[in-house]
């Protein structure tokens, strides 16, 4: 029998990659991982230490190794960091070794979703939305050139997500 692709799911913060990620897996009776939970867990410490410690490239370092480590698994789903596309090695890897699914929201949308968020380092900056238009013109097209399928998860819930990414990716 052939084994079962992994579900990987890429996008900005806030997109609910976490969220949708738990129930897809759920839905479908597969493990879940989430690259930043399993990175905090290794490090036996939090992403905003990580980042004062080690620095943005100390933080990338360990999501490509990361990356790497769970892509190799058969048949997860996977939820990935918003800055996993950044690097060339990173998306190859991605591309790869499952079905990529990107979680398409929008900056107003990541804005209402991040409001209290105090554990993502790049957001914790009075211009955040300068920061959140920025990112979104670098990473869209690499969220798009990385994908296999696009779901918007701005208008709707969770659940109406995760049923629309099983209609896609068991036909
Ligand atoms: C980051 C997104 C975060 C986390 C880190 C950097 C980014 O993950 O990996 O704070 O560069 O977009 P989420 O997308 O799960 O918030």
């Amino acid at each position: 029998m052939q084994a079962l692709p992994n579900l990987i799911l890429i996008g900005p913060m806030g997109a609910g990659k976490s969220t949708i990620g738990r129930l897809l897996a759920a839905e479908l009776s597969r493990d879940f991982f989430d690259s930043d939970h399993e990175i905090q867990a290794r490090c036996g410490a939090d992403i905003p230490w990580i980042f004062d410690v080690e620095g943005e490239a100390g933080f990338r370092d360990r999501e490509t190794q990361m990356i790497d480590e769970l892509t190799q698994l058969e048949g997860v789903v996977i939820a990935t960091g918003g800055g996993a596309v950044l690097r060339e090695e990173n998306r190859q890897m991605l591309r790869e070794r499952g079905t990529v699914i990107y979680l398409f929201t929008t900056v107003e949308q990541q804005l209402r979703r991040t409001a209290k968020d105090r554990n993502r380092p790049l957001l914790q900056r009075p211009d955040k939305e300068a920061v959140l238009r920025e990112m979104f013109g670098v990473r869209d097209p690499l969220y798009r050139a990385t994908a296999d399928v696009t779901v918007r998860t701005d208008r709707r819930g969770p659940r109406a997500v995760v049923n629309d990414i099983v209609r896609r990716v068991t036909r």
